[in-house]
């Protein structure tokens, strides 16, 4: 039986979503590798890491659980965002020396993470996390959420069309990507490309800077 308290139910999954608890972490760093095949795991976080971010900041978070296993999760970090200065890379957000890179006075949700696991995609389960993310930006009153989406599909397009060629074909649905393509379809802006974000050689260690703004955002 796994403890926890379950915080939603998923309407179209039926995935019982709990925030993350450090004895996780284990789990939750098998759901991080299995996703991001061809990142170097450097890049992602570990599981000290996951444990850490499971202290810091457990409200902005999401683990789906079918029955006793963890399938899915979704994680972010509050940080300050630089709307004219956007252009960052992971290791800006996730410093990788042990920290999760949450800062409580930020005003951004920064998502780090959302991860479903293969055999458990194209149910609806990576918009219910985004539906919790969203709610977690409301709740809070933070500004939206920024992420930097990852574009597998530009591997077979970077011969013939630059990073931000493809994104605005992406958003202008000339191109389905199967990432990016379900994060506009989630009220992200795909706003521009993000060079040597994450190493992901496949893509030229690019990534699109994404943002879903809050419209229920008070400033103080
Ligand atoms: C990106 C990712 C999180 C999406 O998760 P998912 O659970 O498959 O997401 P959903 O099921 O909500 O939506 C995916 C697509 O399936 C469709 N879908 C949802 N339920 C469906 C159903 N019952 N039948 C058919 N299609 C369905 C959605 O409409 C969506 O289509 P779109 O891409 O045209 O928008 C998942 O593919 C993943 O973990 N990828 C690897 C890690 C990664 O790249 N993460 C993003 C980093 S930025």
């Amino acid at each position: 039986m796994v403890e926890g308290t379950v915080v939603h139910v998923g309407k179209k999954s039926g995935l019982h979503y709990r925030h993350p608890r450090p004895e996780w972490s284990t789990e939750m760093e098998h759901i991080e590798l299995s996703s991001f095949p061809t990142s170097d795991p450097e890049d992602l976080y570990n599981k000290q890491e996951l444990e850490v971010l499971s202290r810091d900041f457990p409200q902005g978070g999401f683990v789906g659980f079918d029955g006793d296993s963890a399938v899915a999760m979704g994680l972010g970090v509050q940080v300050h965002f630089d709307e004219d200065n956007p252009v960052h890379t992971v290791h800006d957000i996730m410093p990788g020396d042990g920290s999760s890179g949450h800062i409580p006075s930020g005003d951004w949700y920064y998502g780090t993470s959302i991860a479903v696991n293969p055999t458990y995609r194209r149910k609806g389960i990576g918009g219910e996390l985004y539906l919790l993310r969203k709610q977690v930006c409301i709740t809070r009153n933070l500004k939206g959420i920024i992420a930097g989406g990852v574009m597998p599909g530009f591997a077979k397009y970077k011969e013939e069309m630059t990073a931000d060629e493809y994104i605005t074909a992406v958003r202008e649905k000339v191109i389905y990507d199967s990432t990016l393509s379900f994060q506009a379809n989630n009220g992200f802006e795909l706003v521009c490309a993000l060079p040597n974000y994450i190493a992901n050689p496949e893509i030229d260690n690019y990534a699109a800077l994404i943002i879903w703004r809050n419209l229920e955002y008070k400033e103080s």
